[in-house]
């Protein structure tokens, strides 16, 4: 298959988020990972910062790292990508994935959402917990990868 989206906040990018752009890798010749740019949310990493990071993470030259504003479907016509990846986790996840994939094939009926397991080891990882966890001092060391804990670290010690 030729190439997917793979969009999300990454914030920050975990070793949930790594596992499937590998595993994505595999069934896709290209992959686009999309951040989100959401004006809702006030992040913790800046857009910037979060490209560096999965920059750093991943090193493959079938990845091209973008962000995007306002709808996912529009941002996936304007890159002429048709798939739409995302990951599962848990049950949990389901419910809110169901809901994204129907609402975006209502809106734009060419685009299709594949959904695959995340690594079995990650299935518990999410970046909110991770920051939560981090902020308030535990390890998550093995749950990110090294850049992305090196920025947790500076972030957090007031670096
Ligand atoms: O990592 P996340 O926060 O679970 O990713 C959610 C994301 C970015 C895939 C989703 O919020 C999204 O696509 N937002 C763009 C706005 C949009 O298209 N909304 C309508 C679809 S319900």
């Amino acid at each position: 298959m030729p190439a997917a989206i793979y969009p999300g906040s990454f914030d920050p990018f975990t070793n949930g988020h790594l596992s499937l752009i590998q595993r994505g890798l595999q069934m896709f010749d290209r992959l686009i990972v999309a951040i989100l740019v959401n004006p809702k949310k006030t992040p913790l990493f800046s857009i910037e910062e979060r490209r560096e990071m999965i920059q750093g993470a991943v090193k493959d030259p079938r990845i091209e790292i973008d962000s995007f504003q306002g709808l996912l479907v529009e941002y996936a016509k304007k890159k002429k990508v048709s798939v739409v990846l995302r990951g599962l986790r848990a049950v949990s996840d389901f419910e809110y994935e169901f809901q994204l994939a129907n609402m975006n094939r209502k809106l734009q009926p060419d685009i299709e959402t594949v959904f695959m397991m995340t690594g079995e080891d990650y299935f518990y990882v999410s970046s909110n917990l991770v920051r939560e966890v981090a902020s308030l001092g535990g390890n998550v060391k093995g749950l990110v990868p090294q850049n992305v804990l090196t920025k947790l670290k500076a972030k957090y010690s007031g670096g």
